[in-house]
């Protein structure tokens, strides 16, 4: 293992956060499916393959009871990771430099139950024993009633994307710099299949080579930014890159006693067909178990990852599936909060029309957003139903079991929420970050390096439009006041302000 130790302490993997591994997305699709997950205030959160810790650093900051841990091989990770969370002052986090597979018995014993475990960009990554070590892992530091996360890479999807990296693997072999020849062989790939497109008669190898094409198009916009090296480095140059169907890992993690509850785009609830009946059909006749309708539809739809939330097997109580009965009760647990666009009189989430029959709520959505809402918000309560549900299918959509606050400016009163102020200034001061800005739901967070220099000031002021007095001449802003107007407004819907009561 001290190969990939090495490699991943020569070429770091930058800390990105991702929302649907978001312990607060975890703990509400749980209460969603009435499973009685733990409550998030003083959970246990643990990450298997955290790198720097960008993925579980902002939720240690708002949930400061909370006990958050990651587990990296990589000592460049680890200890700069504990680094930038020693200089925000926070108490609750803690990265360790283990290899999973070499987990002892004390180790498991030492740092006990976790309620919540991510392993997110980790389980296709590494070896076939690292592999079993992760779930392993996850069988043993799991709570009763915890809920974890793993995502990998799935057949039949990820299969031109292993085709890819087998060639980009076979053009960089022996070479010293494989990174830019296997970037330089994919400009030549791309090159190759404009000319062949236009001029290849075969219509069976027209439609290849098209396949190929578009996967090779995805893959040439990430490369052509040289800040995402990392990335092609470990997912196409590294050893290890092992997709799986995604029925084969529900057999897997079955031998380590955990069972598949769903992935955590939900679409296994609001997606579970094809929407086209005379293939739903043959496939509810066909296909009786969920799993197997699911795997129907990676083939169908050509999947190459998922991200499923697993817990253990005793929480079946001997069934063989979860059984999913949403009622009013479930919805009525969840907090919704939707970033929703209006145009033309309608509502949408992520480019995605929403029924116009629902407007009504969705206009309460829209003027109040980001405060979150819920059932209780409603007097129609069974148009409200409807509409939740809808917004709650919508992975864009925020899920939560704590009601978050859109947080008006008080005058002398409203200030940043605890070590906001310090992980700004991580970000300012930096000049290559290795971890990704994001909020406590693991949203990305846009701030730009001017804005992040006046944000910094806001405990010092009472009045907002004190803000514009820390805005830079050089920085040539014409409308400071729309300058403080944006930058408040990116503060309130990033959940980075508090109104504090003295
Ligand atoms: C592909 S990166 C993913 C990082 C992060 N989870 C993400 O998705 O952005 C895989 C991470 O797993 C770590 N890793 C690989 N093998 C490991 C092992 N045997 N034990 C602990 N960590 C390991 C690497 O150091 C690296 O940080």
């Amino acid at each position: 293992m001290q190969e990939v130790k090495d490699y991943y302490d020569k070429m770091p993997y930058f800390s990105a956060a991702f929302a649907d591994s978001s312990p607060v997305r975890l703990n509400a699709i749980g209460e969603f499916l009435n499973l009685n997950p733990p409550p998030l205030k003083t959970a246990r959160i643990l990450e298997l393959g955290s790198s720097f810790g960008g993925n579980i650093l902002p939720f240690a900051m708002e949930y400061q009871d909370a006990r958050v841990v990651g587990i990296d091989i990589s000592l460049t990770q680890t200890s700069l990771g504990n680094k930038i969370a020693n200089d925000l002052g926070l108490k609750n986090f803690t990265l360790l430099q283990k290899d999973i597979f070499k987990l002892t018995d004390a180790d498991f014993k030492g740092l006990g139950e976790f309620d919540y475990i991510i392993a997110h960009g980790l389980y296709s990554w590494v070896s076939d024993e690292v592999r079993a070590g992760v779930l392993a892992a996850i069988r043993r530091f799991l709570s009763p009633n915890g809920i974890a996360y793993i995502s990998y890479n799935v057949y039949p999807g990820y299969s031109t994307f292993s085709i890819l990296r087998e060639f980009m693997l076979f053009a960089g072999q022996g070479k010293d710099d494989r990174l830019g020849v296997a970037k330089g062989e994919l400009k030549f790939l791309s090159d190759y299949l404009k000319i062949a497109l236009q001029a290849q008669q075969d219509a069976t190898l027209k439609d290849t080579l098209k396949l190929m094409q578009t996967q090779l198009n995805f893959l040439q916009n990430i490369t052509k930014d040289p800040k995402n090296d990392y990335y092609i480095l470990h997912d196409f140059l590294e050893n290890f890159n092992k997709p799986t169907y995604f029925y084969k890992f529900v057999d897997e993690i079955g031998k380590y006693g955990l069972c598949y509850l769903l992935d955590s785009d939900l679409g296994d609830i609001f997606s579970s067909g094809l929407g086209l009946f005379r293939f739903d059909a043959h496939i509810e006749k066909y296909y009786q178990k969920r799993v197997q309708k699911e795997q129907m539809k990676d083939f169908l739809l050509n999947r190459s990852f998922r991200k499923s939330l697993v817990m253990k097997k005793e929480v079946l109580n001997g069934s063989d599936d979860f059984e999913v009965n949403i009622t009013p009760s479930e919805i009525s647990r969840l907090y919704v909060s939707a970033c929703l666009e209006k145009k033309d009189e309608n509502f949408y989430l992520n480019n995605t029309l929403l029924n116009p029959e629902f407007n009504e709520i969705f206009t309460k959505f829209y003027d109040n957003y980001p405060q979150s809402l819920s059932l209780e918000n409603f007097n129609d309560k069974q148009t409200a139903i409807y509409a939740l549900l809808e917004l709650i299918s919508n992975q864009n959509a925020v899920i939560s079991t704590k009601e978050l606050k859109k947080v008006e400016f008080i005058s002398g009163k409203t200030r940043l929420k605890p070590h906001v102020k310090a992980y700004f200034e991580y970000f300012l001061n930096t000049q290559n970050p290795v971890i990704l800005l994001a909020n406590h739901l693991n949203k990305k967070a846009d701030f730009s390096k001017n804005e992040l220099e006046v944000a910094i000031n806001f405990d010092k002021i009472n009045e907002l439009n004190e803000l514009e007095n820390f805005i830079k001449d050089e920085w040539q802003i014409k409308d400071r006041r729309e300058f403080v107007k944006t930058l408040f407004n990116k503060l309130q819907s990033g959940y980075f302000l508090t109104n504090v009561s003295c």
